[in-house]
This record gives C-alpha cells, sequence and structure tokens, in this order.
C-alpha cells in the first residue's frame, strides 16, 4: 500500500500568509495598518518562543506587532488593567494573551476581558458562542480553525464522515467538534469527541475517516487506532527525553507517524503540519479584526 500524502500545514500556510499580506495591503490603502498586543507573564521558554515567532510572522506580513511583559508576580489586576487600557486603544486590532498563566491568574476572567472585537485567539465566550451558532462576524480559535483549513485546502471530504477527536479542552477539542457540525460547507460531520473518562477509545478512533489527536500524550495514537484509508491530524505537542538532542529532549505528536502514514491516506507532519496553520489563523483573525473595525 502506498505511503499517505503529507497534509503540510508550512505550504499551506504559507499560501495564507500571502493572502494575508494582501489584505494588509489593502488596509494601507484606507490609512489602516492592523496592529496586535502579544502579552506575555513569567518566564515559561516555550511561551517565550511562540510568542516571538508569532511576532516575527507578523512583522513580516506587516503587521504591526508589540510584545508587553510582565514578570510572574504580576497581579490580576495590573493584567486587566492593561487588557482595558489596550480595549480603548483604537489602533490596536489584536490582543493575545499568551497561555498558560501563572496559576494565581484567572485564565477566564483574563480572557473575559479582552473586547471581543479584538479577541483574535477567539477564547472568549461571546466568540465561542457566535461559533457554535455558525456566526461570521466573530472570531474562530486558531488550532481548529487551522485545521479546517488545511483539511479544505487539501479538498479532504468532510461531508458525512466520521470525525474522532481525543480532547475535549476549550482551545481545541470542544471547538473543533463545533466547527466540523455546523450546517454548512466543509463540516456536515458526525463528531465524536473522547476523553479521559471514555472507554473503549480504541474502537471509537477505528472508526474515524478523519482522526484528531489533541491530547498532549506522546505517541498514544499507534497504527492499531487507525482504519486503513483515515485523515489523520496530530495536533499534541510533547517533550520526551532525548540524549541524542543536545536539549536532552525532543518534540513528539500524539501520532506514531512513522507507522500510521503506513495505512493512513492523509497525515500532518508534526512539527510542520497544525502548528503553522494555527499562527496563520491568528494573523488573518488580526487583518480580519482590522477590517471589522472600519465598520464599527
Ligand atoms: N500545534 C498547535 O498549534 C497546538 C495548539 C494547541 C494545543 N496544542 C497541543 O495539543 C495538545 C492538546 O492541547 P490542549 O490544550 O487541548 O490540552 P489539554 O487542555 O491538556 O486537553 C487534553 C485533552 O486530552 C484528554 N486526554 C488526556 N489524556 C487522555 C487519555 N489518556 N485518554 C483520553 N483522553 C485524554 C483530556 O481529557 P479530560 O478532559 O478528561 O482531562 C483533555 O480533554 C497539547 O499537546 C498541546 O501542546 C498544539
Amino acid at each position: 500500500m502506498k505511503e499517505a500524502n503529507l497534509l503540510d500545514g508550512r505550504l499551506v500556510a504559507h499560501q495564507i500568509h500571502r493572502e494575508t499580506m494582501e489584505v494588509v495591503q489593502k488596509l494601507r490603502q484606507h490609512g489602516v495598518q492592523p496592529s496586535v498586543v502579544f502579552i506575555r507573564v513569567g518566564q515559561f521558554p516555550p511561551s517565550e518562543l511562540y510568542v516571538r515567532m508569532k511576532q516575527k510572522k507578523a512583522q513580516e506580513l506587516g503587521i504591526k506587532s508589540q510584545v508587553i511583559s510582565f514578570a510572574e508576580d504580576v497581579s490580576q489586576n495590573e493584567v486587566l488593567e492593561k487588557l482595558y487600557q489596550l480595549n480603548q486603544d483604537p489602533s490596536i486590532h489584536g490582543i493575545l494573551v499568551q497561555l498558560p498563566l501563572p496559576s494565581h491568574l484567572s485564565e477566564k476572567e483574563i480572557a473575559l476581558a479582552i473586547d471581543p472585537k479584538k479577541d483574535i485567539d477567539g477564547f472568549h465566550p461571546i466568540n465561542l458562542g457566535k461559533m457554535l451558532l455558525g456566526e461570521k462576524d466573530c472570531f474562530y480559535p486558531c488550532t481548529p480553525l487551522g485545521i479546517q483549513e488545511l483539511l479544505k485546502r487539501y479538498n479532504i471530504e468532510i461531508e458525512g464522515k466520521e470525525v474522532v477527536i481525543l480532547g475535549r479542552s476549550n482551545i481545541v477539542g470542544k471547538p473543533m467538534a463545533a466547527l466540523l457540525l455546523q450546517k454548512s460547507k466543509y463540516a456536515n460531520a458526525t463528531v465524536t469527541i473522547v476523553h479521559s473518562f471514555s472507554q473503549n477509545i480504541k474502537e471509537h478512533c477505528q472508526r474515524a475517516d478523519i482522526l484528531i489527536a489533541a491530547m498532549g500524550k506522546a505517541r498514544f495514537v499507534t497504527k492499531d487506532f487507525v482504519k486503513a484509508g483515515a485523515v489523520v491530524v496530530d495536533v499534541g505537542v510533547s517533550r520526551v527525553a532525548d540524549a541524542s538532542s543536545h536539549k536532552g529532549f525532543k518534540i513528539v505528536g500524539d501520532v506514531d507517524f512513522d507507522e500510521i502514514k503506513k495505512i493512513a491516506s492523509w497525515i500532518t507532519p508534526n512539527p510542520g503540519g497544525v502548528g503553522p496553520m494555527t499562527i496563520a489563523m491568528l494573523l488573518s483573525n488580526t487583518v480580519k479584526a482590522a477590517e471589522l473595525s472600519l465598520f464599527s
């Protein structure tokens, strides 16, 4: 049997960035430069890296960006004050607070404090609710949106298909399910979510035409979970010890890529699949926020 084709997130993200850049240029002709603020708290190396990557890409696309870094012991009020100030500033179109936050801060309260019109991460309850209703004048969470876009651009049939999602987080699993079961194009799927209380996880997965793994459990999904010809999307990012790497670890996904590529029809590489799509959708959301601001 032929090996799976790659759902190349880097390639598709590159196309989306080009489209985003064209919108940035059009907005500039109307005197608007899209602008985003990234907020970081404490010193958590993966978060620092993610923010650096997002900021670099924003700058390449002509989006103005700024990073605000708070110390680990910043108070909830200080963060909220800053958010209220940024909400009021008409020159700022998008605000992103990089997660995770230290445990003394309430992620829920912080998500609520961001103006939904600037919530480019799509985590505000108003945006999540609008997404559930299938409305378009809002922001959808970037990782699920990026996965749907990746499937769409590779013409993967979603309608009527069995989709199984491993993981039910508010930022990946639940919004992913909501997007793919919408009564609309590139959706209309039959969706199952499994989580840590689910029974017979492997049997659910074996039914999937499209399997989306978002658990953060290194190589949990082995070949015996996957139906021949299935489409497999690997969202997971886990560190595992690796003596051959100078860092002492390497990053792996939730999926045993080398084995599953032998039986799947399509598979995301990891890295190079979902990650670049998440950043592409974030910057596309930023530009959408700037466009919507012209009409509000
Ligand atoms: N590449 C990207 O752009 C990107 C973006 C976001 C996240 N990620 C990665 O994707 C992964 C998931 O992220 P997240 O924020 O959704 O994680 P999360 O909040 O930790 O959620 C993990 C989900 O997986 C479920 N789960 C964990 N272990 C399980 C098991 N043994 N059996 C069944 N279900 C299990 C949990 O079930 P319960 O609800 O029952 O606890 C939970 O619903 C992480 O590795 C994260 O780093 C990548």
